[in-house]
């Protein structure tokens, strides 16, 4: 395993539409654990294979159980919080008319968080690294980062989606960036 270096924005790779995985192979196992490992020192909630200037439709994500009391007071609670998964190839089958604001950090942007319009609940498909299926339904902080991601595979950043330049902070340099992804 190692820690991979993020890309940060500016980089042509982070505004390409990356490519569908092909191969589930031990390559792509490897560019998971990386992907697992660099989201954790870097102490955020999701990272991209293009923030790791891999053009493939690859994701991570590993959401702490208390990261949204929404969720974690849901019965029976997200199977999906609280451990690192992959998302290979991912697409949302269905997104909630029900949107909402939050504040989202980017590994990419770093210095700054935003407040982003997102469907509240969405049901994402994909597989994971070993080719299974895996379908998963997303609500509340969940449910937001896994747009935040599948958008970093289209090329598109939470910048792109702010209602107005006045939605970006800038952050003190002693503040940590909230749970970037
Ligand atoms: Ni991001």
């Amino acid at each position: 395993m190692a820690v991979r270096e993020i890309v940060l924005i500016g980089d042509p790779i982070l505004r390409q539409k990356a490519h569908p995985v092909e191969r589930f192979d031990p390559e792509l196992r490897t560019l998971v654990r990386d992907m697992i490992e660099t989201m954790r020192q870097a102490q955020g909630v999701g990272l991209a294979a293009p923030q790791v200037g891999v053009r493939k439709r690859v994701l991570v994500f590993e959401i702490p159980v208390d990261e949204d009391d929404e969720m974690s007071s849901s019965v029976p609670p997200s199977p999906w919080i609280g451990k690192p998964f992959a998302l290979v190839n991912p697409e949302i089958l269905e997104a909630s008319q029900e949107m909402e604001e939050g504040i989202e950090g980017c590994l990419s942007i770093p210095g700054y968080v935003g407040e982003v319009r997102r469907h509240v609940r969405v049901v994402v498909q994909g597989r994971n690294e070993w080719g299974k299926p895996r379908r998963i339904e997303a609500e509340g902080f969940l449910a937001r980062v896994l747009q935040h991601e599948i958008d970093h595979l289209n090329g598109i950043l939470y910048v792109d989606r702010l209602e107005s330049r006045d939605k970006l902070y800038k952050l003190e340099e002693e503040e940590e960036t909230a749970a970037p992804a």
